[in-house]
């Protein structure tokens, strides 16, 4: 490429160039990460379709989020600011003082016998203990889980029997704005439904709600203070060791453990960071997303830590803590030059703030661009914020699985490098080789739907494989496809390259950007002693996007009056709300005589879902029974 290139042409040319020569590519990129052993060997292909980078690198994903920059000039630096409207509070840490407590951490599991390739789990509130959990397990080669703290017990069992960790760091409570939220029985109640039970509980008292602490827990405070404990320190890993697991909904009640592994993904979130979001060392970033999903393990930790930029970790909500101005504010107060949250905040945010009264009241001057991610941004809220904000608002496309974008317009100092298409996230970013294929594995032409799959070998920083379940890791994404992974979203591309994502085509749930899965709310329906069979779909919602609504035969011989039947339907949403969690978000349920299903016996839900949402589907040449799926039209309209 000629030194006079555009800056669109250069980043075209980098995508092309990491397709046509990855190893060459990531090799290059691998220079901006700190190695105990540099690798010889970029791409271990040997093993397809289990790809290893950096195969033969060492590295400590702490040391390169913290100490490195201390030592190279940023220790009075700030690392971490703690905005939290819901307790009143906005503290920060610098990057020295953030270290000294991840190091303190780190020799407090150290001491509770964690020791590398160990887990912990995590299920902890937006707290600054999350961040320094996190890093106290990278920096000792521990590998975390952290549990998002609107799942409930039953959740964070399947999670904990899973992962089998050594400790548990939790806390006494979370506060929600209407409510403070008791972790500790939920604790408590997942370690009793576990069969793996932790060696020690580590909690976080904190003043809002304190709890009693049994025999296997361990108070923070006590366990940190200086005396009490020597700091450890960086353990030299693999890269291709686990930094951490993230479990994430498929279709089933059984989460999918993702494995994330350390040098491909300190790589490529360090590249991401400068290359995708504009983000430079030294810088101020807001991710208004929760720890407990990918987003804010890439984006509020990892990625802005591993580029010396300031992280905002925010303990409140896009609207009500205490108005729809609070992400304005926070850019203003400290000085962010981007932002990152899902489409739902920015609709929850224009449903309050309809002409946008709010953002006048803050300086913006810092801001270059809006990231919206998690689910589809629709063209009206895409509208909406960049009318209101007078930056580039983009859209970036990714799963838990990716754990980085796979399709985004860049940000550079100019503004997005590509002409914005409302509609799409933009083109596949480098390493991704993004095919729309169809049932028989061809491509389909520009503008055809498809399944959108990604061509293997997948860049680093995706997941390697399912968390000790390899099989499954294939199964799920592998196999239907030769040499392609499975997204499970449909969508097109256009002939510029532009992918639109236009949903999931399998039955996951996505509900104000949280993934949900529909096996484990119909698991928690099913559990209900009167309840015969039950499909979930998720139908249209203004606001979130998808909200799950729930179908139910009843037991022969069960056949409540009116008011038993109110009666029954507020006990499938309250059994869901404990089974899964709040964040379910399930409202409305609709006893109905029977469900419509293919002659093999599959639900239509699909079907249903495009019916509740007003659309005309085909139905399918092998349903069983027509009649009823009519029957079931008007509830599903109504
Ligand atoms: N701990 C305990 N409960 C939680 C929780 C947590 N960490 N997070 C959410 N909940 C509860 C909420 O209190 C709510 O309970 P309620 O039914 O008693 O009101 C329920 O789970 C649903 O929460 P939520 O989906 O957040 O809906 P909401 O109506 O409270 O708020 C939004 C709507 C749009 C403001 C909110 O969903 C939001 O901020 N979304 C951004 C999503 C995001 O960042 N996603 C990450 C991907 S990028
Ligand atoms: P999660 O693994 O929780 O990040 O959810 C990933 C899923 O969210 C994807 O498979 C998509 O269905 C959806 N998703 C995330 N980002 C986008 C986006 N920008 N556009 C459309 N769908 C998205």
């Amino acid at each position: 490429m000629s030194s006079d290139a555009t800056p669109q042409q250069a980043y075209r040319a980098q995508v092309a160039s990491s397709l046509a020569d990855p190893r060459a590519f990531w090799e290059q990129a691998a220079r901006d990460i700190d190695w105990i052993h540099r690798p010889r060997e970029v791409l271990d292909d040997a093993d397809a379709p289990f790809y290893r980078w950096f195969p033969d690198g060492t590295l400590n994903v702490c040391y390169n989020a913290l100490d490195r920059h201390v030592v190279h000039g940023r220790a009075d630096q700030t690392a971490l600011v703690h905005d939290s409207p819901v307790t009143g509070t906005v503290r920060s840490w610098t990057y020295a003082e953030l270290l000294d407590l991840v190091a303190r951490f780190a020799g407090v599991l150290r001491d509770l016998g964690v020791g590398r390739g160990d887990r912990v789990v995590v299920y902890l509130p937006m707290v600054p203990e999350a961040v320094i959990t996190m890093l106290a397990c990278a920096r000792i080669g521990a590998v975390h889980s952290v549990v998002f703290g609107g799942f409930a017990p039953a959740e964070l069992a399947a999670r904990i029997e899973d992962a089998r960790p050594t400790v548990v760091v939790s806390a006494s409570c979370g506060i929600e704005p209407t409510r403070v939220v008791p972790y500790k029985p939920m604790l408590d109640e997942a370690i009793a439904r576990s069969s793996h039970q932790p060696e020690h509980c580590v909690i976080l008292q904190r003043e809002q709600l304190t709890c009693e602490l049994g025999e296997r827990d361990l108070d923070w405070a006590s366990l940190m203070h200086p005396d009490a404990v020597a700091p450890a320190a960086c353990v030299p890993v693999r890269a291709t060791d686990p930094l951490y697991v993230l479990y994430t909904s498929g279709t089933t009640g059984r989460p999918k453990g993702i494995v994330r592994d350390s040098g491909g993904y300190a790589v490529a979130l360090r590249w991401s960071m400068t290359h995708l979001y504009g983000v430079r060392p030294g810088e101020t970033w807001l991710c208004g997303s929760d720890v407990g999903w990918v987003v804010g393990h890439s984006y509020i930790v990892y990625a802005p830590l591993l580029t010396g930029a300031t992280t905002i970790l925010f303990e409140g909500k896009p609207v009500g803590t205490p108005d729809a101005g609070a992400y304005w504010r926070m850019i203003a107060q400290h000085r962010a030059v981007a932002a990152f949250t899902a489409p739902t905040a920015i609709r929850a945010i224009k449903k309050q703030d309809p002409h946008a009264e709010l953002v006048p009241a803050h300086d913006l001057s810092s801001l270059r661009a809006l990231f919206l991610a998690g689910e589809r941004l629709d063209p009206d809220t895409w509208r909406w914020a960049s009318d209101h904000l007078g930056v580039p608002v983009v859209d970036n496309w990714w799963q838990t699985e990716t754990g980085w974008p796979i399709a985004i317009n860049p940000v550079g100092p100019d503004g997005a490098l590509l002409d914005i298409r409302p509609g799409s996230p933009g083109p596949a970013t480098v390493g991704y080789d993004v095919r729309v294929l169809d049932e028989r594995g061809e491509e389909v032409p520009a503008g055809t739907e498809g399944a959108i799959c990604l061509r293997l070998p997948l860049p680093p920083g995706t997941l390697p494989t399912l968390w000790q379940d390899d099989e499954r890791y294939v199964s799920s994404y592998l196999s239907a496809y030769d040499g392609y992974y499975l997204s499970g979203d449909g969508g097109y591309v256009d002939e510029d390259g532009y992918v639109y994502v236009m949903g999931r085509t399998d039955d996951v749930l996505n509900v104000a950007g949280h993934r949900l899965s529909t096996g484990a709310l119909e698991e928690a329906l099913a559990g209900h002693p009167a309840v015969a069979e039950c499909a979930v779909i998720g139908v249209a919602d203004d606001l979130k996007g998808q909200v799950p609504r729930a179908l139910v035969v009843l037991k022969s011989g069960i056949d409540p009056d009116e008011a038993g039947e109110a009666r029954l339907r507020q006990e499938l949403v309250d059994r869901v709300r404990a089974e899964v969690g709040p964040v379910a978000s399930l409202r409305q349920v609709d006893v109905v005589d029977a469900l419509p299903k293919t002659r093999s016996g599959k639900i239509l839900r699909r079907t249903m879902r495009q019916i509740a949402d007003g659309d005309t589907p085909m139905v399918p040449s092998t349903i069983e029974d027509v009649a009823v799926l009519d029957g079931l039209r008007p509830v599903l309209r109504g």
